[in-house]
Protein backbone atom coordinates (compact mmCIF):
# COMPACT_ATOMS: atom_id res chain seq x y z
CA UNK A 1 0.00 0.00 0.00
CA UNK A 2 1.35 3.69 -0.67
CA UNK A 3 2.17 5.82 2.02
CA UNK A 4 0.61 8.96 0.17
CA UNK A 5 -1.96 8.78 -3.04
CA UNK A 6 -2.89 11.61 -4.53
CA UNK A 7 -5.65 11.41 -7.48
CA UNK A 8 -6.51 13.96 -9.41
CA UNK A 9 -6.70 17.01 -7.15
CA UNK A 10 -7.32 20.60 -8.34
CA UNK A 11 -6.92 23.68 -5.79
CA UNK A 12 -9.17 26.76 -6.91
CA UNK A 13 -8.92 30.31 -4.59
CA UNK A 14 -12.27 31.98 -4.88
CA UNK A 15 -11.61 35.76 -3.81
CA UNK A 16 -14.81 37.93 -4.39
CA UNK A 17 -15.18 38.00 -8.63
CA UNK A 18 -11.45 36.20 -8.50
CA UNK A 19 -11.35 32.65 -9.33
CA UNK A 20 -7.47 31.64 -9.01
CA UNK A 21 -7.10 28.47 -10.14
CA UNK A 22 -3.46 26.97 -9.20
CA UNK A 23 -3.66 23.80 -10.04
CA UNK A 24 -5.87 20.73 -12.37
CA UNK A 25 -5.95 17.10 -11.37
CA UNK A 26 -2.46 16.26 -9.54
CA UNK A 27 -1.76 12.87 -9.02
CA UNK A 28 1.22 11.01 -7.34
CA UNK A 29 1.98 8.73 -5.22
CA UNK A 30 5.25 8.37 -3.07
CA UNK A 31 5.71 4.71 -1.15
CA UNK A 32 6.31 4.60 2.11
CA UNK A 33 10.11 5.45 3.00
CA UNK A 34 10.57 6.99 -0.08
CA UNK A 35 11.25 10.48 -0.85
CA UNK A 36 9.95 13.37 -3.67
CA UNK A 37 10.68 16.55 -4.50
CA UNK A 38 8.89 18.93 -5.89
CA UNK A 39 10.16 21.65 -8.13
CA UNK A 40 8.76 24.84 -9.63
CA UNK A 41 8.42 28.22 -10.68
CA UNK A 42 7.23 30.83 -7.61
CA UNK A 43 3.39 30.64 -7.26
CA UNK A 44 3.30 27.47 -9.06
CA UNK A 45 1.30 26.08 -6.33
CA UNK A 46 4.19 23.99 -3.83
CA UNK A 47 2.86 25.46 -0.67
CA UNK A 48 -0.27 25.20 -1.85
CA UNK A 49 -0.02 21.68 -2.45
CA UNK A 50 1.28 21.10 0.85
CA UNK A 51 -0.81 22.33 3.14
CA UNK A 52 -3.58 20.12 1.01
CA UNK A 53 -1.18 16.69 2.02
CA UNK A 54 -0.93 18.27 5.14
CA UNK A 55 -4.73 18.26 5.35
CA UNK A 56 -4.18 21.70 6.49
CA UNK A 57 -6.61 22.32 3.55
CA UNK A 58 -8.80 20.48 1.34
CA UNK A 59 -8.58 20.29 -2.45
CA UNK A 60 -12.08 21.13 -4.34
CA UNK A 61 -11.86 17.78 -6.63
CA UNK A 62 -9.76 15.03 -6.39
CA UNK A 63 -8.81 12.88 -2.92
CA UNK A 64 -5.89 12.40 -0.79
CA UNK A 65 -5.46 9.16 0.89
CA UNK A 66 -2.67 8.82 3.51
CA UNK A 67 -2.08 5.17 4.78
CA UNK A 68 -5.18 4.26 2.91
CA UNK A 69 -7.36 6.33 4.25
CA UNK A 70 -8.88 9.36 2.28
CA UNK A 71 -8.21 12.51 4.33
CA UNK A 72 -12.04 13.42 2.63
CA UNK A 73 -13.67 10.47 5.28
CA UNK A 74 -11.55 12.50 8.34
CA UNK A 75 -12.92 15.10 10.25
CA UNK A 76 -10.75 18.06 11.50
CA UNK A 77 -9.98 16.45 14.40
CA UNK A 78 -8.86 13.14 12.88
CA UNK A 79 -6.87 15.42 10.82
CA UNK A 80 -5.29 17.29 13.74
CA UNK A 81 -4.33 13.60 15.02
CA UNK A 82 -2.63 13.22 12.00
CA UNK A 83 -0.58 16.31 12.20
CA UNK A 84 0.94 15.39 15.86
CA UNK A 85 1.83 12.11 15.23
CA UNK A 86 2.02 10.83 11.97
CA UNK A 87 2.84 13.45 9.37
CA UNK A 88 5.30 16.46 10.14
CA UNK A 89 5.21 19.60 8.52
CA UNK A 90 8.23 22.09 8.00
CA UNK A 91 6.22 25.09 7.01
CA UNK A 92 8.13 27.55 4.79
CA UNK A 93 7.12 31.07 7.23
CA UNK A 94 8.10 28.25 10.48
CA UNK A 95 5.13 29.03 12.01
CA UNK A 96 6.39 29.13 15.30
CA UNK A 97 4.42 29.60 18.28
CA UNK A 98 6.05 33.19 19.44
CA UNK A 99 5.06 32.97 23.08
CA UNK A 100 7.02 29.67 23.92
CA UNK A 101 10.62 28.75 24.06
CA UNK A 102 12.98 27.33 21.98
CA UNK A 103 12.49 23.72 23.83
CA UNK A 104 8.82 24.40 24.48
CA UNK A 105 8.19 24.82 21.16
CA UNK A 106 9.94 21.46 20.03
CA UNK A 107 8.60 19.52 22.50
CA UNK A 108 5.16 20.73 22.05
CA UNK A 109 3.97 18.05 19.43
CA UNK A 110 4.35 15.16 22.11
CA UNK A 111 2.53 16.91 25.02
CA UNK A 112 -0.32 17.34 22.81
CA UNK A 113 -0.01 13.34 21.97
CA UNK A 114 -0.08 13.26 25.52
CA UNK A 115 2.41 10.57 25.31
CA UNK A 116 4.27 11.40 28.29
CA UNK A 117 7.01 14.50 27.67
CA UNK A 118 10.51 13.50 28.02
CA UNK A 119 12.03 16.92 27.36
CA UNK A 120 15.80 15.00 26.71
CA UNK A 121 14.54 13.95 23.70
CA UNK A 122 13.23 17.60 22.42
CA UNK A 123 16.65 18.79 23.87
CA UNK A 124 18.70 16.04 21.49
CA UNK A 125 16.61 16.89 18.27
CA UNK A 126 17.81 20.61 19.48
CA UNK A 127 21.21 19.33 19.54
CA UNK A 128 21.40 17.87 16.26
CA UNK A 129 20.05 20.99 14.56
CA UNK A 130 22.98 23.03 16.37
CA UNK A 131 20.98 25.04 18.85
CA UNK A 132 21.58 23.38 21.91
CA UNK A 133 22.49 26.95 23.05
CA UNK A 134 19.49 28.95 22.42
CA UNK A 135 16.68 26.46 24.20
CA UNK A 136 15.25 29.46 26.89
CA UNK A 137 14.95 31.91 23.62
CA UNK A 138 11.50 32.87 22.09
CA UNK A 139 10.74 32.82 18.37
CA UNK A 140 11.47 36.85 18.17
CA UNK A 141 15.13 36.33 19.84
CA UNK A 142 16.57 34.01 16.77
CA UNK A 143 17.78 34.39 13.61
CA UNK A 144 15.93 33.61 10.69
CA UNK A 145 17.72 30.10 10.28
CA UNK A 146 17.88 29.14 13.72
CA UNK A 147 14.04 29.31 13.52
CA UNK A 148 13.89 27.20 10.37
CA UNK A 149 16.08 24.92 12.34
CA UNK A 150 13.62 24.90 15.30
CA UNK A 151 10.83 24.18 12.85
CA UNK A 152 13.13 21.10 11.44
CA UNK A 153 13.15 19.89 15.04
CA UNK A 154 9.71 19.77 15.70
CA UNK A 155 8.70 18.23 12.94
CA UNK A 156 11.20 15.27 12.97
CA UNK A 157 10.39 15.17 16.98
CA UNK A 158 6.90 12.91 15.99
CA UNK A 159 9.01 10.79 14.26
CA UNK A 160 6.58 10.87 11.36
CA UNK A 161 5.30 8.50 8.44
CA UNK A 162 5.23 11.32 6.33
CA UNK A 163 7.55 14.45 6.32
CA UNK A 164 6.49 17.43 4.41
CA UNK A 165 9.23 19.66 3.99
CA UNK A 166 8.85 23.76 2.43
CA UNK A 167 12.15 24.94 1.25
CA UNK A 168 13.89 23.65 4.40
CA UNK A 169 17.35 25.22 3.98
CA UNK A 170 15.83 28.30 2.77
CA UNK A 171 17.17 30.66 5.00
CA UNK A 172 20.22 28.84 5.95
CA UNK A 173 23.58 29.41 4.88
CA UNK A 174 24.72 26.45 1.90
CA UNK A 175 26.64 24.71 4.95
CA UNK A 176 23.88 24.70 7.49
CA UNK A 177 21.96 23.82 4.74
CA UNK A 178 23.60 21.16 3.64
CA UNK A 179 24.20 19.64 6.94
CA UNK A 180 20.06 20.20 8.03
CA UNK A 181 19.32 18.08 4.70
CA UNK A 182 21.82 15.39 5.14
CA UNK A 183 20.24 15.14 8.86
CA UNK A 184 16.67 14.98 7.02
CA UNK A 185 17.86 12.73 4.88
CA UNK A 186 19.48 10.19 7.36
CA UNK A 187 16.62 10.34 9.62
CA UNK A 188 14.16 9.87 7.14
CA UNK A 189 16.23 7.01 6.07
CA UNK A 190 16.69 5.76 9.79
CA UNK A 191 12.78 6.38 10.17
CA UNK A 192 11.35 4.60 7.06
CA UNK A 193 10.05 8.42 6.63
CA UNK A 194 8.27 9.34 3.64
CA UNK A 195 8.89 12.49 2.04
CA UNK A 196 8.25 15.75 0.16
CA UNK A 197 10.42 18.27 -0.29
CA UNK A 198 9.38 20.99 -1.80
CA UNK A 199 12.39 22.99 -3.49
CA UNK A 200 14.40 25.25 -5.57
CA UNK A 201 17.43 24.08 -5.52
CA UNK A 202 17.97 21.24 -8.54
CA UNK A 203 21.17 19.74 -6.35
CA UNK A 204 18.65 19.30 -3.47
CA UNK A 205 15.70 17.78 -5.54
CA UNK A 206 17.60 15.13 -7.09
CA UNK A 207 19.04 13.84 -4.12
CA UNK A 208 14.96 12.44 -3.58
CA UNK A 209 13.83 9.17 -5.17
CA UNK A 210 12.03 11.46 -7.64
CA UNK A 211 11.61 14.56 -8.87
CA UNK A 212 8.46 16.29 -9.86
CA UNK A 213 7.69 19.84 -11.66
CA UNK A 214 4.91 21.98 -10.66
CA UNK A 215 3.63 24.03 -13.88
CA UNK A 216 0.71 25.31 -14.90
CA UNK A 217 0.23 22.08 -17.41
CA UNK A 218 0.52 19.93 -13.77
CA UNK A 219 2.84 17.90 -12.17
CA UNK A 220 5.28 15.80 -14.55
CA UNK A 221 8.08 13.48 -13.40
CA UNK A 222 11.55 14.23 -14.39
CA UNK A 223 13.71 11.83 -15.86
CA UNK A 224 16.74 11.32 -14.75
CA UNK A 225 19.74 12.30 -16.49
N1 LIG B 1 -5.14 31.63 0.46
C1 LIG B 1 -4.97 32.04 -0.79
N2 LIG B 1 -5.90 32.82 -1.38
C2 LIG B 1 -5.75 33.22 -2.66
N3 LIG B 1 -4.69 32.90 -3.45
C3 LIG B 1 -3.74 32.14 -2.91
C4 LIG B 1 -3.82 31.68 -1.55
N4 LIG B 1 -2.72 30.92 -1.29
C5 LIG B 1 -1.99 30.94 -2.41
N5 LIG B 1 -2.59 31.65 -3.38
C6 LIG B 1 -2.10 31.87 -4.76
O1 LIG B 1 -1.80 30.58 -5.29
C7 LIG B 1 -0.61 30.60 -6.07
C8 LIG B 1 0.35 29.54 -5.56
O2 LIG B 1 0.87 29.94 -4.29
P1 LIG B 1 1.93 29.06 -3.51
O3 LIG B 1 2.21 29.75 -2.23
O4 LIG B 1 1.42 27.68 -3.44
O5 LIG B 1 3.18 29.12 -4.51
P2 LIG B 1 4.63 28.49 -4.36
O6 LIG B 1 4.86 27.62 -5.55
O7 LIG B 1 4.79 27.89 -3.02
O8 LIG B 1 5.56 29.80 -4.50
P3 LIG B 1 7.00 30.13 -3.77
O9 LIG B 1 8.03 29.37 -4.55
O10 LIG B 1 7.10 31.63 -4.00
O11 LIG B 1 6.92 29.77 -2.34
C9 LIG B 1 -0.07 32.01 -5.97
O12 LIG B 1 -0.40 32.69 -7.15
C10 LIG B 1 -0.79 32.62 -4.77
O13 LIG B 1 -0.98 33.98 -4.94
MG1 LIG C 1 5.93 28.37 -1.36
Amino acid sequence: MNLLRVDKISKTFIQGENHINVFNKLSFELEKGKTASVIGQSGSGKSTLLSLLAGLDRPNEGQIVFSGKPFSTMDEDELTGLRNGKIGIIFQQFHLISHLTVLENVYLPLEIQGSGVDKNIAKEFLERVGLSCRLDHLPAQLSGGEKQRVAIARALIIKPDLLLADEPSGSLDNKTGESIIELIFNLAKEEQTGLVLVTHNRNLAILCDDVWRLTNKGLAKETPC
